[in-house]
């Protein structure tokens, strides 16, 4: 019970204001690498006042599907955000999305260590049975975050995606609760 569930050794989760987040994601957005590896629709730009609108209808709309910043407990700065979606209470699952939008930060330990506590948040305060994602196969950092965090691959849906004549899977990934808790259980002693 004495877990800080927002805080690790690199990174705070937190909330930040709507105005704080446009000016972060129009700027992340910008680098096209960045939007590729976290949509595989095509790259759109948005403006600051576009996402401030999303943030604020979005974030306000749904209290119950965690979103965070990530800020490096080092220096205080927005380094990037994790969220929860296609939640499902009935069956105690959720998907989530990561982006380390600094791309200083990358391949650091950042996002993995963001996931972490965003995995204790999931299965310690909302009580999920698993936690789901899907990732693109031309990400194989994220993939070997992921199974850092301890989830396993479950599926792929082959050539799913085209981008510049090259085909790739989609990967999906998942973690148990009981897995979890193992890889919790390993870390405290
Ligand atoms: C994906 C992301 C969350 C990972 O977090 P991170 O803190 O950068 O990851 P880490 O530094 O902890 O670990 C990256 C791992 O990938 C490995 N890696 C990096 N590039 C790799 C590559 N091309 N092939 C295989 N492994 C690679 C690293 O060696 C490291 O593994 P190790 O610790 O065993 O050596 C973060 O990089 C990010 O947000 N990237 C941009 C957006 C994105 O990809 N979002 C996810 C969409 S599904």
């Amino acid at each position: 019970m004495n877990t800080n569930l927002f805080e690790g050794r690199l990174v705070r989760l937190t909330a930040e204001d709507p105005n704080i987040l446009a000016e972060a994601f129009a700027r992340w957005g910008r680098n096209s690498t960045f939007s590729r590896l976290l949509d595989s629709d095509p790259s759109r730009l948005w403006s600051e006042k576009k996402n401030k609108e999303w943030f604020e209808k979005g974030l306000d709309k749904d209290s119950t599907t965690p979103f965070f910043s990530i800020r490096s407990i080092a220096d205080d700065k927005l380094i990037g955000f994790i969220g929860a979606w296609g939640l499902s209470w009935q069956h105690g699952d959720t998907f989530f999305a990561i982006g380390i939008g600094e791309e200083d930060f990358w391949g650091k330990g950042y996002g993995t260590e963001a996931l972490q506590l965003f995995l204790g948040y999931t299965f310690r305060e909302m009580n999920l049975r698993r936690v789901s994602l899907n990732v693109f196969g031309y990400n194989p950092r994220a993939v070997r975050s992921y199974e850092k965090c301890g989830f396993k691959i479950e599926g792929r849906v082959r050539q799913a995606i085209l981008k510049e004549g090259e085909r790739w899977d989609v990967i999906y990934m998942g973690i148990l609760r009981e897995e979890w808790e193992q890889l919790s259980l390993m870390e405290a002693t």
